[in-house]
C-alpha cells in the first residue's frame, strides 16, 4: 500500500494510507449521488464525522442524515453513551459507524500503556453493549499520539484532513467555507454534533458536497477495510 506523510500541530508525524487496487464495493452508478453503497474508485467519497457525543443534538443530527440518506461516523466518549443509548442504538441501526473517542477525552500521549487498553476497553464494551459490535476504528482526543498510545491501541486510528474549527468558530458560514475549500475526494472532515452551530451547519454542507458530487460514506468504508492497528490514517487519498 502507497503511502505518504504528513504532520500533525504536534509535529508528529503520521501516515496517510492510499486506497490503491483495493477490492471495489458493491457497484453503484457513478452519478447517483444518493446511492448507500457507492464504488469510490469510481465515484468522489467523503466521510463526515462527528466528536465529543453523542449529545443533545445528535438526535437532530441523524435526522438529517437521514432525509440526506448520509451516512458518518461518530467517535463516541465512553461516558457519555450510557445517557443516550437510543441515540447509539440508532447510529448503527441507520448505518453509522460507531467508533471509539475514549472514556472521557484524556490525551493518550499523558496516559501509560496500560491506562490506555483499560480506557479503550471500557469505551468499547459501553459501546457494544449497545451496539452489538466494538469500535472498527478510534480517533485519539486532540488527535494526540505518541509511540506508547499507538502500540497500546488497538484498532487503526482515524484522524482528519478537514478541521473545520466549528468547536472555535463556531458559525455555519465559516463551516461552509471551510469544507468548500478543502475537501477533496478521499478527506475525512472533522465536525462535534455536540455544538448547535455544528448540527446547523449540516445541512448546507451535504447540499454544498453532493452538488460537486461527493458521496458520504463511514470511515470504514472509505479506507474499504485497508487499516492496520497502530496506523494513523488522515484520509483515503489515491494518485
Ligand atoms: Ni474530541
Amino acid at each position: 500500500m502507497h503511502r505518504t506523510t504528513v504532520g500533525t500541530a504536534g509535529g508528529l508525524l503520521i501516515t496517510s494510507g492510499l486506497l490503491l487496487g483495493a477490492a471495489a464495493p458493491a457497484a453503484a452508478a457513478p452519478s447517483d449521488v444518493s446511492a448507500k453503497s457507492p464504488d469510490c474508485s469510481k465515484v468522489k467519497c467523503v466521510a463526515l464525522t462527528f466528536d465529543d457525543g453523542p449529545g443533545e443534538y445528535t438526535d437532530e443530527l441523524l435526522d438529517i442524515l437521514e432525509e440526506h440518506n448520509a451516512r458518518a461516523t461518530f467517535y463516541l466518549l465512553g461516558s457519555k453513551v450510557g445517557s443516550h443509548k437510543a441515540e447509539v442504538r440508532r447510529m448503527a441501526e441507520e448505518g453509522h459507524e460507531v467508533g471509539n473517542h475514549t472514556w472521557k477525552h484524556d490525551d493518550l500521549a499523558t496516559l501509560s500503556a496500560d491506562e490506555i487498553k483499560d480506557d479503550a476497553e471500557r469505551t468499547d464494551e459501553a459501546i457494544a453493549e449497545v451496539t452489538g459490535e466494538k469500535p472498527r476504528t478510534m480517533r485519539p482526543p486532540y488527535g494526540s499520539l505518541d509511540d506508547t498510545a499507538r502500540e497500546a491501541v488497538e484498532q487503526p486510528i482515524v484522524l482528519w484532513d478537514v478541521d473545520t474549527l466549528d468547536w472555535q468558530n463556531r458559525d455555519v458560514d465559516k463551516i461552509l467555507d471551510i469544507t468548500k475549500d478543502e475537501t477533496a475526494d478521499g478527506s475525512v472532515i472533522l465536525l462535534h454534533d455536540i455544538h448547535e452551530t455544528s448540527v446547523d451547519a449540516v445541512p448546507g454542507l451535504l447540499d454544498e458536497l453532493k452538488g460537486d458530487d461527493f458521496h458520504f460514506v463511514t470511515v470504514s468504508y472509505l479506507f474499504d477495510g485497508d487499516l492496520e492497528a497502530g496506523t494513523a490514517y488522515s484520509d483515503a487519498r489515491s494518485g
